[in-house]
This record gives C-alpha cells, sequence and structure tokens, in this order.
C-alpha cells in the first residue's frame, strides 16, 4: 500500500537556475549536488525530497512513493505484472542514492517512472530552510502533491485506482477540462491527472504546503522582487481548500505553493465539482507555455 509522496526527481537543462530558485524563493535547503551535478534539496528531516537532474528537456525522472517494507512492494507486484509492466529491483548503490533502504520501479501505460521505496533515511534537527520561513508540511502527507498530464485520462484513471492503489477524492471539470484527484493518506490529494489533449503527456505543477500562510505571501512578494514570475495569483482551491499561489519554476513546471489544505479520513467521500477555485487563481502569465510537456 503507498502510504505518500517520498521524493521526486526531475531533469532540465536549467539546473543552475534551481539553485537559487529551490532555497532563495521556495525556502527548500539545497544541499551538495549529486554525482551528476544534480541540484538536491531537502524539505524537512529526510535526507532529500526533490533532486533536479541536468537533461536535455525538462521532464519529471521519477515519482517515489514511500510504502511501509518491500514485504508491501511485493504485494503490488503482482498486480504490477499482471498489468503487463516490469518490475525492476534497484540496486543497493541506486538506492542508496535516494537516500531510501531499498525501492522497486516501472514505467506506467502513460510514459511516467514510479519508485516504490521504503525505509527513507531522516537526520533529525537538521533542516534548514533556504530563506526565514516556517517549514513545510510533509510528515505522515508526504512532501506534497503532483498533477501530471496523461496521453489518455480513463486508462489513466484506471491504472493509479485499480494497480496503484490510490483512493479517488473527487474530480472537477471547468471549463470542458476534467480533473482527477487522488489520495493515499490524510493528504486531499497526492497525485491529479488532467488530459489537455489526447496523446500529449507533461506535469502542470507539484504543490509544496507550507506551514504558515505568511510564507504564502512571502514568496509572492520576493518572486516579483526577484523577477521570478508568477502563473497565478493567491487564490484558494474548492477541493482541497488551499490557499495558493503558482510560481513558474526553471523546468516550466508549476510550483503550487500553498498553505492550510483540509485532512481528509477513511470516511471521506468523493465529490464533484465544476471550478477549481473559491477564489484568486487569476493567470497573470498567459505568455508562457501553460504546462511542462515532455517530449517537445
Ligand atoms: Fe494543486
Amino acid at each position: 500500500m503507498i502510504r505518500s509522496m517520498a521524493y521526486l526527481g526531475l531533469t532540465t537543462p536549467n539546473v543552475a537556475e534551481w539553485r537559487g530558485f529551490g532555497s532563495d524563493i521556495l525556502g527548500l535547503h539545497r544541499i551538495d549536488d549529486g554525482a551528476d551535478g544534480a541540484a538536491r534539496f531537502r524539505m524537512d528531516d529526510a535526507d532529500c525530497r526533490l533532486w533536479v537532474h541536468p537533461g536535455e528537456q525538462n521532464d519529471i525522472a521519477y515519482i517515489g512513493w514511500a510504502l511501509s517494507a518491500e514485504s508491501e512492494v511485493l504485494d503490488l507486484k503482482s498486480v504490477i505484472e499482471a498489468a503487463g509492466l516490469v518490475l525492476t529491483k534497484a540496486s543497493t548503490d541506486d538506492a542508496a542514492a535516494r537516500r531510501v533502504a531499498g525501492y522497486y520501479w516501472f514505467i506506467d501505460p502513460l510514459g511516467f517512472r514510479h519508485e516504490l521505496a521504503w525505509g527513507q533515511f531522516v537526520s533529525p534537527g537538521t533542516f534548514f530552510p533556504g530563506r526565514p520561513m516556517s517549514g513545510f508540511k510533509t510528515g505522515d502527507q508526504g512532501m506534497g502533491h503532483i498533477v501530471l498530464l496523461v496521453p489518455d485520462l480513463h486508462a489513466a484513471d484506471r491504472f493509479y485506482r485499480d494497480v496503484m492503489g490510490f483512493n479517488q477524492s473527487d474530480r472537477i471539470t471547468d471549463g470542458g477540462r476534467e480533473l482527477l484527484f487522488y489520495h493515499c493518506n490524510g493528504r486531499h490529494h497526492s497525485l491529479a491527472i488532467g488530459c489537455p489533449a489526447p496523446g500529449l503527456r507533461g506535469a502542470h505543477h507539484l504543490m509544496l504546503e507550507v506551514n504558515s500562510l505568511d510564507d504564502v505571501g512571502i514568496a509572492f512578494d520576493r518572486c516579483f522582487e526577484r523577477d521570478v514570475p508568477v502563473s497565478k495569483s493567491i487564490g484558494c482551491h474548492t477541493n482541497d481548500r488551499m490557499v495558493s499561489t503558482y510560481i513558474f519554476s526553471p523546468s516550466v513546471l508549476r510550483i503550487e505553493y500553498g498553505f492550510g489544505g483540509i485532512a481528509i479520513d477513511d470516511l471521506w467521500e468523493p465529490k464533484s465539482y465544476s471550478r477549481t477555485s473559491i477564489w484568486g487563481h487569476k493567470e497573470l502569465r498567459p505568455d508562457l507555455p501553460p504546462a511542462m510537456i515532455i517530449g517537445n
């Protein structure tokens, strides 16, 4: 059973820009680069949560999901293989590089690499944000949520629920778009998907939740002071009630920087909404690419 989103890996031609963006704008704790020159960031006691690898194009390199033990990964093995996929165990060195005890990986039918990991290394008391701020809300809810753009919405919906075991949180239909949201813990969603055009693959945003509304406002101000594009104004979502802004990262991938998302439990009943936001989230930069499209 997947417990939370543990870590994320990106590739981008813009690693150098990410170093300052991650620490000075987002407040992540940048640590020494990885062996391949990847910028690496912490957001809590976990040794590392975000890798930004050098690459020729902007891409999601891998999504790391936390399970409690290797036996839990093996419980998923038969259903993953029944879906026609190959589950591969990472070497000890590769697991050490991700700062976990071990992981298995596979490529899903939509083209995304998932890593099913256990035993994430933590170093309590050693997280220092890159700028003064209250810290990130993680713990049992994991590092945040990721919104993927999938080539086939219904194939993706079936795969993420039936094979990976995510629970549906709700759906939003807004202006002809349909967005589907999934949870695996008390966070309203750890994964969401949309299909802006059949056949297209990409990612819209990574959400990081902070412990204070002030941190959202300070990040918003700092973007304007540093000429970092803010793609959506501060607003409040209908479904998870997150008060957030969307910052344009050097990967084109937006960073939803939010506060105050609701917590849900096993009794949660999926809802439908006809709009994404109660207020705010106005598009500020329609001139910028609307999402990170992979392969373009
Ligand atoms: Fe979001």
